[in-house]
């Protein structure tokens, strides 16, 4: 009889157990600042997404983490998994540092053809490339501090083994030799690796994954030289049936609003050497928190990008305790042109519909100086999306509010012919004195309608205008939601279609 009690109220107190956990990991998504529709670990740091790849059904995210701390520091490799890139399942940490050093940025790549010899009993297995720096070689004032290295997965991505024979590519010497991104070359049946070495791009072949040729360097003085470069990606992207070459280049600092930013280059690559067909600066996402931009291996003809929500000015200190930054919205890549000119378009994935839940459409609007549309929108909350539309001689600012009086105002100028974001009354922005900036970004499209579409969550805002033709990427800390939404412009401005769709959470 006692056994029974005593069992009995072991149930109940594991039901209960149970359900404080429950409560707790609920609040642990819904934290001041804690962003809804972009992932975030549960708690520590991140910068760089790494080893982006889609296998079995399953997209991969893993990104440079600090299990233990909110600060950057032993730096591993964590892990996300989804179903649909919006989505996202938290899993264990999947690569830790060993005595050859931290597990900085790489990729990851299915090895189909067991090229690399790792495979086992007729799996292929996935092979992951990362740069391994070595804290202690550094500090000892040596410049071989950075080498190559590869780890396996003969399970899907869950659990990695570290090559017996790391590293697979030495550093020569130089301190800045970093940030493999390898994909496998169809036309010349080998592996290619994209490889950061200071001021330029190295280029590498294979045909095993473990032994690396050198095959040429691109960059020296060409396009943005405002750092130093990292965190390369060369792929193939199609314009108009024609085979294109898209080069990624992470520049930190030298951005177009300060700080880290993502530039590219269009040209050609013939498995050796990449030649591009313009040199002019061009920024894949022109506001101040898009970096280490990089794409996903594996997905047949798409492409899909995702950045890194932060910018290495001030990631370090910006205002959240229990995690620390985020990435972008998953972006599909596709190639446009503007006068003459190949460019790089970004847009949201269409799956991201999935979380719309409610829209409500104004049509003929005309933004005075202050035309409050807060009633007219049926629930404005936060995490929300806006699509706005106008003639191009109009201007407009589109500026959210709170109740502590702080604003975010977006919008395009069209005597400038610029989109911008001003964070300046935003919220918390004193914690660094790059951070209460306007942001501006050239506007890339000749037709006559300017269209913009804002994704606004809860410590960001994204722009994607002239469908993806120019993108900018914001971070933000408002106190509280933004609860009011204000059109206003210099002249009397007509919208011709503003529609605004409430989104749900991913958590
Ligand atoms: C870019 C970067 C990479 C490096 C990683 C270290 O943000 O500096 O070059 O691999 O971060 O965390």
């Amino acid at each position: 009889m006692k056994m029974k009690y005593f069992y009995f109220h072991l149930i109940i107190l594991n039901i209960i157990f149970v359900q404080l956990n429950a409560q707790k990991l609920i609040k642990s998504n819904q934290e001041k600042f804690r962003p809804q529709i972009h992932f975030t670990p549960e708690k520590n740091w991140v910068n760089d997404p790494n080893g982006m790849i889609f296998y079995n059904g399953t997209y991969h995210l893993f990104f440079q983490h600090s299990p233990n701390a909110s600060v950057w520091k032993d730096i591993s490799w964590g892990h996300a998994t989804s179903k649909d890139l919006v989505n996202w399942t938290r899993k264990p940490i999947a690569i830790y540092p060993d005595s050859l050093g931290l597990i900085f940025s790489g990729s990851v790549v299915f090895d189909k053809f067991n090229t690399s010899g790792l495979g086992k009993n007729g799996v292929a297995p996935l092979v992951a490339i990362y740069t391994q720096h070595d804290m202690l070689k550094e500090k000892s004032g040596r410049n071989d501090f950075q080498n190559q290295s590869i780890a396996f997965s003969l399970d899907g991505g869950e659990h990695w083994n570290k090559y017996v024979n790391n590293p697979v590519l030495k550093s020569p010497g130089i301190r800045d030799f970093r940030d493999p991104k390898v994909f496998w070359n169809k036309s010349t049946n080998k592996w290619i690796m994209s490889l950061a070495v200071v001021d330029h791009i190295s280029f590498y072949s294979s045909k095993d994954l473990i032994n690396w040729t050198k095959e040429s360097d691109f960059g020296t003085g060409l396009g943005n030289h405002g750092g130093v470069w990292e965190c390369p990606d060369l792929f193939p992207l199609k314009f108009e049936g024609k085979q294109l070459w898209a080069l990624l280049v992470n520049t930190n600092p030298g951005g177009p609003n300060k700080g880290s930013a993502t530039q590219y280059f269009i040209g050609n690559f013939d498995g050796k050497k990449f030649v591009p067909y313009s040199t002019d600066e061009k920024w894949i996402d022109y506001g101040p928190d898009e970096y280490a931009g990089v794409t996903w291996e594996n997905t047949a003809n798409k492409k899909y990008f995702i950045g890194w929500m932060s910018n290495w000015m001030y990631a370090n200190i910006v205002p959240t305790e229990k995690w620390r930054n985020s990435f972008t919205l998953t972006r599909e890549l596709s190639i446009g042109k503007f006068k003459n000119d190949f460019i790089i378009k970004s847009n949201p994935i269409s799956a991201i519909k999935s979380l719309e839940v409610d829209s409500e459409e104004l049509t003929s609007l005309i933004s005075s100086s202050d035309l409050n549309i807060t009633n007219k929108i049926k629930n404005f909350t936060v995490p929300s999306k806006i699509e706005i539309e106008f003639e191009k001689n109009n201007d407009v600012i589109i500026c959210f509010a709170n109740k502590n009086k702080e604003q975010l105002k977006v919008g395009f100028d069209d005597l400038k012919n610029q989109f911008f974001i001003d964070r300046t009354k935003s919220g918390i922005t004193d914690f660094h004195k790059d951070f209460a900036t306007v942001s501006i970004a050239p506007r890339l499209c000749d037709n006559s309608k300017v269209k913009m579409t804002l994704y606004l969550d809860k410590s960001s805002i994204e722009l994607y205008a002239d469908d993806g033709s120019t993108v900018m990427t914001s971070i933000i800390f408002p106190n509280s939601d933004y609860n009011t939404v204000n059109l206003s412009s210099k002249k009397n401005s007509k919208i011709n279609k503003l529609k605004y769709f409430q989104l749900k959470s991913i958590w």
